[in-house]
């Protein structure tokens, strides 16, 4: 991994826990994923200070990919920025200041990724699924930590005839559905 993008992974998890960021763990699965899978494009929702932008970037740089995301805090949109340049991972970040999922997003997405409102998770996913093929990938994060708050979350993808749903205990627990 490239010396900046190492450092400001590490910097931000010495600094950056009370922004809730997701796991190291978290992190390195999404990246292994994405390159597994050759994701090309990716919309985040819950950007908070870029920690798993960055890791998500990383990967996309090497499929020559994109990242959209989206965070609705001023402060914490313009500290990604940063966070991102401090990278050098601009060139694979669009970002949305607003709030999901009201913004419009430009293109199809290969993986939804979910780290925002949890009583907002169904709205997302309701949305956003317009803008996924068969094959897709979606991912919630917080499927253990905040199960209750993500009770209809949890329905809504167990009962859907469109996605393949399971839950995976990395981090703080990924529910992660497959598009049919
Ligand atoms: C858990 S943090 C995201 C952490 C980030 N994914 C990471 O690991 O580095 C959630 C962020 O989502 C933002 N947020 C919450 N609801 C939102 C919404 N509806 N649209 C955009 N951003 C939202 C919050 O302001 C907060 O910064």
């Amino acid at each position: 991994m490239d010396k900046n993008i190492a450092e400001t992974l590490k910097k931000l998890e010495e600094t950056g826990k009370q922004f809730w960021i997701i796991s190291h763990e978290t992190g390195e699965f999404l990246n292994r994923l994405i390159r597994k899978k050759n994701v090309k494009r990716v919309l985040e929702i819950g950007t908070s200070i870029g920690y798993s932008g960055i890791w998500i970037a990383e990967a996309l740089s090497s499929t020559n990919g994109k990242l959209y995301t989206m965070e609705s805090h001023n402060e914490r949109f313009n500290k990604a920025k940063k966070h991102f340049q401090e990278a050098g991972l601009t060139k694979y970040i669009t970002q949305f200041k607003g709030h999901a999922p009201d913004i419009e997003i430009p293109n199809m997405i290969d993986l939804l990724f979910l780290d925002a409102t949890k009583i907002e998770y169904v709205s997302y996913i309701k949305t956003f699924l317009f803008h996924m093929k068969k094959g897709g990938i979606i991912i919630a994060d917080n499927a253990i930590s905040h199960r209750e708050a993500l009770k209809e979350y949890e329905k809504y993808i167990f009962n859907s005839p469109q996605l393949e749903s399971r839950l995976v205990e990395i981090g703080s627990g990924l529910f992660i559905s497959t598009v049919l």
